[in-house]
This record gives C-alpha cells, structure tokens and sequence, in this order.
C-alpha cells in the first residue's frame, strides 16, 4: 500500500494503472475511517483491480461555525485499516494541494436536492463536496466510486452530478454500517459524551419504529415524520434538527399516499455533536 500526498505523484500511478488495462475502484473519505469506510473499500477491493482511498478533511464542505479544526485526524490508523482492506493507494493531499489558489472553481447542483434536508442548516456544504468529489473523479479516473447510504442526500446530489456532467463512471452506494447497538458508524461518534452517546440510540430506535409502522401499511408521510418526531424528542437529551420525509430520487415532495422509494431522514443534536441517520421506505 502506497501513502500519496501529491497530485503529480498520484496521476503518474493512476497513468500506470491505465496502462496496465486495470480497472480502479475509488472511495473519497474524511478519514477517521471505521467499519462503515471498511465496507466501501472491500466492496471497491472485490470489484475492482487497483483501488484508491482518499483521506481529506475538505475544507470547502464545512460551514464558519463547524467542526473543521476539530475534526478527528488519524492518518497512520487510516493507512492501516486501509491497507487491510484491499487499498493499493491512500491519497492524502494537503488542502493546498487540493485548493492551490484563492481563484476557485466550483461544482454546485442547485434545485431541492441540495437545499432541503441538511442543505437548509449547511447551505454551503453540497457545493464543497461535489467540487472535492469532481476533482477527485478527474485525479483518479475511476470505473467505480463507493459511497455510503448513510450520508443518503450526499447520494442523490452526487447522482445528479455525475448524471449531468457526464462522469465516466458508476455509482455504488453501500448499506449503512451500524454498531451492535444500532447507532449508525460515524466519524463524529467520537465526540459524543458516554451519555450523549446512551440518547444517541433513540435515532435508529425511532426509524425502525416508523419501519414497522410502514410494514404494517401506514402510508402518511406526515404520519410517520410525527411519529419519529415524538419519539426523538421523548428523549431529553436531543434536540431536533429535522425529521423529513422525500420521495427519491432527488428528494421530491412525497405523495400521499406513500409510493415508489421514499427516504425517511433525521439530523439531531445530542449536546453539541450533530448526528444524521436515515431508513429508505419502499412502497
Ligand atoms: P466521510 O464522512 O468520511 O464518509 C466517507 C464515505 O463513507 C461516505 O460515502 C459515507 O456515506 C460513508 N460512510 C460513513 N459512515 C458510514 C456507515 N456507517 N455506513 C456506510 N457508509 C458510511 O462523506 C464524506 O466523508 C465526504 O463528504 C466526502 C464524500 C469524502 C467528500 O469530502
């Protein structure tokens, strides 16, 4: 496994590669990579001949008032659970090389699928990933991209950019990574406090209620968003960003009632640690 820290370096091995007829999976990451990273790069490592993970706190996908400075950093464990994983090279550029100049290009899809859900309270965080992800698509030319069902609006947006800008590559989206418990793996689970980290169960407990709820045939979006909400804010430790329901894909006004693939979404706050979780109904 090879640690790649320049842009140069990294096109003279993705140009190798190329030549060489392999095909290459990529997985753009933030580091502070866990099991739910690990499931991106087997899958990359199983599907594919040369892979590629990025580690990469982008700077432009985080808001004045976030968590950049904070942000968990633990380069030489990514290397490792990388390289365990299948990785042939992990890129990791310093934000100069990645931003070289305070002229900028950026790559932004506009329309409800970047303003609603956590595009309302982080307006500017869809345009910062979709131009690290179009910069990291040109850098390392992938076949196949993994990412996470766990970030589910980050998939939609990234669906239509690649659709409208024509990316030579597909798609994989993976399934949600979860501790035995059913909090969703996250880089930022490790800031929550032992009792912020207790509360945090109430997400994945409230979703699968409206899961059941769904598999029984309620079929009010309305309905179902009132009853994750209720049985969130049972919890006093929480405090609600959001509790939304959208038809897929692109997040569109759900119909009542429910039809095709509906994304069930919530972001809450427990102290100050932001935590998102989703479940997809399938009518
Ligand atoms: P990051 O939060 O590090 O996540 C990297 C990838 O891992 C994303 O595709 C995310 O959805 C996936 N992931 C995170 N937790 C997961 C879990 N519990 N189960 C399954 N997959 C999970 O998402 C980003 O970084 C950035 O926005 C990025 C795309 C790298 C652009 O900077």
């Amino acid at each position: 496994m090879k640690l790649i820290k320049t842009v140069a370096e990294l096109r003279a091995e993705i140009a190798l590669w190329k030549k060489a007829g392999k095909s290459i999976g990529l997985v753009p990451t933030m580091g502070a990579l866990h099991e739910g990273h690990a499931s991106l790069i087997k899958a990359a490592h199983a599907e594919n001949d040369c892979v590629v993970v990025s580690v990469f706190v982008n700077p432009t996908q985080f808001g004045p008032n976030e968590d950049l400075d904070a942000y968990p950093r633990t380069l030489e464990a990514d290397c490792h659970l990388a390289e365990v994983m299948g990785a042939n090279v992990v890129f990791a550029p310093s934000p100069k090389e990645m931003y070289p100049s305070t002229a900028m290009t950026w790559v932004e899809v506009t329309g409800d699928v970047t303003k609603v859900l956590c595009g309302r309270s982080r307006p500017i965080h869809f345009r910062g990933v979709t131009t690290v992800v179009s910069k990291l698509f040109n850098l390392a030319q992938p076949d196949r991209a993994y990412f996470g069902q766990k970030d589910a609006q980050q998939v939609e947006v990234l669906q239509r950019m690649v659709k409208d800008l024509f990316f030579n590559l597909e798609l994989k989206i993976m399934p949600i990574v979860r501790e035995a418990d059913g909090l969703a793996k996250s880089s930022r689970n490790t800031y929550l406090q032992p009792e912020e980290r207790a509360a945090a169960l109430v997400l994945s407990r409230s979703l699968k209620k409206a899961q059941e709820a769904f598999a029984a045939g309620e079929r009010n979006g309305q309905n179902l968003v009132d009853l994750v909400s209720r049985s969130i804010a049972s919890e006093p430790m929480s405090v609600i960003d959001y509790v939304e329901i959208y038809a897929l894909p692109e997040l569109q006004p759900v119909t009542t009632p429910l039809k095709g693939r509906n994304l069930l979404a919530v972001a809450v706050k427990f102290g100050t640690t932001r935590l998102i979780d989703n479940v997809i109904l399938e009518a």
